[in-house]
């Protein structure tokens, strides 16, 4: 059953809560078709996937970003959540992809694009196939270690562009508001 378009769209949600179960690699795997037919600058198609199922692999993942994070200020409330045994940082989810390419000064900021335009195409077909979703910007401190970057197989030449953790949804939030603002929108003089 497909879902209508604006309907995936409005009712993705960051997803913090996931439930203690497997992802089908069948799902997972249509998830990654969809992030292929993102579009890319010069059709590039840049991104390499790290795709992680196994919890140890993902909380070690989530420990070593914590780890990072810690050097920084922060808010006291933060600064607990970094220090928490809990992942913090990936919630846990039993599946964690990883976009990354190889690193060009040049095309990094075109390559940013390409990845999370390839990211949103696969939070909106994990939607659409009833798991949830959240991106993870902190993801990319990954970049930071390069002991971790190398166990899951991303080389020193490459960086993270892009982490998304994906799994059967343990809540279901509520929307947060939107405002479209239009700042100009010029059309010919008559
Ligand atoms: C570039 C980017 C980075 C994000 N980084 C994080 C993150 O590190 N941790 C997290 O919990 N959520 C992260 N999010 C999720 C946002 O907080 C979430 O999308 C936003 O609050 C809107 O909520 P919604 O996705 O449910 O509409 C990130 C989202 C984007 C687009």
């Amino acid at each position: 059953m497909v879902m209508e378009l604006d309907d995936c769209i409005h009712g993705r949600r960051a997803i913090r809560l996931y439930e203690d179960k497997p992802v089908d690699r069948q799902l997972l795997e249509s998830i990654l078709n969809a992030g292929i037919w993102a579009p890319s600058g010069v059709n590039e198609q840049p991104w390499r996937f790290i795709v992680i199922q196994d919890k140890n692999i993902i909380k070690s993942l989530s420990d070593s970003i914590k780890t990072i994070l810690l050097d920084f200020e922060w808010t006291d409330q933060f600064k607990d959540a970094l220090s928490s045994e809990l992942d913090t940082i990936f919630y846990s989810a039993p599946a964690l992809v990883i976009i990354n390419v190889a690193k060009d000064e040049q095309w990094h900021t075109i390559r940013t694009l390409d990845c999370g335009l390839a990211a949103q195409n696969m939070m909106l077909k994990a939607h659409d196939v009833g798991l949830g979703s959240c991106f993870i910007g902190f993801g990319n401190y990954l970049n930071e270690d390069e002991a971790a970057k190398d166990k899951v197989g991303i080389p020193s030449d490459h960086e993270v562009l892009a982490c998304m953790v994906f799994g059967y949804p343990g809540e279901a939030p509520e929307p947060k508001s939107r405002e479209l603002k239009v700042i100009n929108w010029l059309v010919p003089e008559k």
